[in-house]
């Protein structure tokens, strides 16, 4: 197992290219089951998650000719549906082939993901809008069994609570149904609106992109053809190098990035006294020598994401003052507190509710990571701290950031991967 060893105190300088969104890539990839048509996709993150998926598709019989950013999918030669325990349990994400398989073949078998880190994760309301699309749907053995041999029907769908998921798995799936399909509470992340215009460059009719009510065509199960795809700038990323600056008191730039969809981080950044330059698809931050303290709720996009709480979290921990920081999405996402405690911090947790006085030093220590964006809370938090910090089971970063430890030596931290003795 791979650990990074971390000397704080460098400041930053330079600049770095953010990769392509992981979170964007995965139901891409999910949603070329919906062709029989080979497809390249390009500006793919080199993050084991994508190989994870690209993997499942293989398995299920496309063939797949992976190079770090590139991949050509052909999926015309799709021999099962089934979606394995061995690969679900190994990433969440999995489930999005569950609309795509039933939609396309009509019958799909998927193994249920679990609970996770973060929290308990249902997938309730991928299935309810399933079933009123007239899928019929048997849990058995670990197994989501679904089956609408007729092919599914568009419905109306109104969300209990916004799902990103939810959304992109009904939206592919209402893509190869017969008739007309709303969803209502939508979510409108970056994320959903690249997979509409997917959908859309594969000439099905969707109104409403980008807006809480989706209304799709669906084209019957005739599959689709898609144009090659160039996947969008990952904002979770460009939020990350964004609170690297911030926490060292450094200018960076970054390249290839949407400043567009990383707005709420950018004005919580700002707040703390941060300044920006921003072009199309650059920009720069200048960090000052204090920051002040924030506030902050977690929300749907276009509000401050819960993906970059644990980031902002830990810049917050080096500010003069109190920062009160609310997570509302998932119950059990404040694991990196306990951990950038052990760095000095003084963080105070009562339920969904992280209270942060703000510290003069954090001092390097053993940390061990616990979820992606925990991990990179964690490797943040040693950029500063005294001394040597070693972040361990950095597999969790591996899943998620493209080339973490070489695009922050670049920028001139001092960090390096090595492995664990045992
Ligand atoms: C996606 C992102 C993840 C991000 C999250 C919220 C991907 C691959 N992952 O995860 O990085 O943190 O959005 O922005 O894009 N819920 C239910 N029942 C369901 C589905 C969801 O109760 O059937 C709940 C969840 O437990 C959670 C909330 O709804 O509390 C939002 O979850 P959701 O938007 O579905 O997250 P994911 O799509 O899993």
């Amino acid at each position: 197992m791979d650990y990074l060893q971390i000397e704080g105190g460098k400041q930053l300088s330079g600049s770095v290219t953010i990769s392509g969104a992981k979170n964007a890539a995965l139901p891409i990839i999910a949603a070329t089951l919906l062709s029989d048509k080979p497809i390249t996709l390009t500006n793919l993150p080199n993050v084991v998650d994508i190989r994870t998926l690209l993997k499942l598709l293989t398995m299920l019989g496309g063939s797949v000719e992976h190079n770090q950013t590139t991949a050509q999918i052909d999926n015309s030669t799709i021999t099962s549906t089934k979606a394995v325990y061995e690969i679900v349990s190994q990433m969440r994400a999995s489930i999005l082939v569950l609309g795509p398989l039933l939609a396309r073949f009509g019958e799909c078998e998927v193994s249920l993901p679990g609970g996770c880190a973060i929290g308990q994760r249902p997938i309730d309301l991928h299935l309810k809008a399933l079933e009123s699309m007239g899928a019929v749907i048997e849990i058995k053995g670990g197994y989501v069994h679904a089956m609408a041999p007729k092919g599914l029907k568009g419905a109306k769908i109104i969300f209990d609570k916004i799902t990103v998921g939810g959304t992109e798995n009904i939206l592919m799936a209402a893509a190869l149904a017969h008739g007309t399909t709303t969803i209502i509470n939508a979510a409108k992340e970056p994320e959903i609106v690249q997979l509409c215009e997917m959908l859309q460059s594969a000439g099905v009719t969707i109104s409403g992109v980008g807006t809480s009510e989706l209304t799709i065509e669906g084209t019957d199960q005739t599959p689709l053809s898609f144009e090659d795809i160039a996947i969008i700038p990952d904002r979770i990323e460009a939020g990350t190098y964004l609170c690297a600056a911030a926490i060292t008191h450094s200018s960076i730039d970054l390249e290839r990035v949407n400043p567009a969809h990383i707005r709420a981080t950018i004005d919580k950044l700002e707040f703390m006294g941060c300044t920006f330059e921003i072009e199309a698809e650059r920009m720069t931050i200048h960090a000052p020598k204090r920051l002040k303290p924030v506030n902050l709720t977690t929300t749907e996009y276009p509000g401050f994401p819960t993906d970059m709480q644990a980031q902002l979290m830990a810049v917050s921990v080096m500010t003069h003052g109190e920062s009160m920081i609310e997570e509302r999405l998932f119950e059990n996402r404040f694991m990196h507190v306990s951990e950038l405690n052990r760095l000095g911090a003084d963080i105070w947790l009562k339920g969904n509710i992280a209270a942060v006085k703000g510290v003069e030093a954090l001092y390097g220590a053993d940390v061990m990571a616990t979820d992606l964006r925990a991990s990179s809370a964690l490797v943040l938090a040693a950029l500063v701290a005294k001394g040597t910090t070693n972040v361990h089971r950095i597999y969790h970063l591996d899943r998620g950031y493209d080339n973490l430890e070489g695009k922050l030596l670049a920028l001139g931290a001092s960090i390096q991967r090595k492995q664990e003795a045992h």
